[in-house]
């Protein structure tokens, strides 16, 4: 079978090497990109999760801090925490782990977080001037299916792109930069009439919906490239995507696995913002 893996892992390693060799040069003059994670309770998703990004960012030599705090913790708690990190002069990039428990409001918790140190960047401000072209942090899922897709020298202007899901974290925005590279764009939701119809016309497949083998075949053009945002268990508890991997790849032309897809790709972004955020900030 031809090989038409889209291999996040090893795209990942290659720009991870890249960032550690700029951190130790930053480092010569001084400054240590520092990222610290918040995560608030104890779901097992989320605790995976936090470690890998605070495992690889120490693994690139930048100064990596997780707070662990109660599910108990209280949003005014949560805030103040955050203020103390936009104040600390070591820190470059502070992310808080969502989903947050149900008595924290997301969004209050998001605007707490200083634009200049939103290295995932949700904050309204980064979001705004990302829509209209000005430079911010981008979230890191999609601008991760960007670079990937560069690195494997794939052009999308002209082609059409479809975007299964809109969540503010990863369909919105993957749907914006590809328009904003000239893709042409379309967005399937749950309330998409006839959604087979629709996403059989991409070229690029894109897929974030979070239901464990959503897109089988019949949902895919020959020849398309696909790309699995899903991160689900199967009926049987092992890790798989959105996308029915084993009955897709004999159709498409690229296809990324789960895991060692986008996955790894996502990490690296954050990686890559909290770096920039870092040289900002010092000079
Ligand atoms: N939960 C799922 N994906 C993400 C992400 O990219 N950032 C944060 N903060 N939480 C998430």
């Amino acid at each position: 079978m031809v090989n038409n893996i889209l291999d996040g892992k090893k795209i990942a390693s290659s720009i991870q090497s890249d960032i550690e060799q700029q951190v130790k040069t930053l480092k010569q003059s001084g400054v240590v990109p520092g990222l610290t994670v918040i995560i608030v309770g104890d779901n097992p998703a989320s605790i995976t999760y936090v470690t890998n990004k605070k495992r690889t960012s120490e693994r690139l030599g930048m100064n990596s801090a997780l707070l662990e705090l109660p599910e108990s913790t209280t949003e005014l708690e949560l805030v103040n925490k955050i203020v103390e990190l936009n104040n600390d002069p070591t820190v470059h990039g502070i992310l808080v782990q969502l989903p947050l428990p149900r008595h924290i409001d997301e969004s209050k918790i998001i605007h707490a977080i200083s634009p200049e140190k939103d290295v995932d960047g949700f904050h309204p401000i980064n979001v705004g001037k990302f829509v209209i072209g000005e430079e911010s942090f981008l979230p890191c899922t999609p601008y991760g299916i960007m670079e990937m897709l560069h690195f494997e020298g794939i052009d999308v202007a002209g082609k059409h792109v479809v975007v299964v899901g809109r969540s503010n974290i990863v369909g919105k925005p993957m749907g914006l930069m590809m328009l904003k590279n000239n893709a042409t764009v379309t967005y399937v939701h749950s309330k998409t009439v006839d959604v087979s119809s629709i996403t059989k016309q991409a070229d690029i497949l894109i897929v974030a919906v979070g239901k464990a083998k959503f897109i089988t075949s019949e949902f895919v053009k020959d020849g398309a490239i696909v790309i699995d945002v899903g991160m689900n268990r199967d009926e049987n508890g092992k890790l798989c995507g959105d996308v029915d991997f084993e009955n897709v790849r004999n159709i498409a032309s690229f296809i990324t696995p789960v895991p060692g897809g986008v996955g790894p790709m996502t990490i690296t972004m954050l990686m890559k913002n909290t770096l920039e955020s870092a040289k900002k900030l010092s000079t």
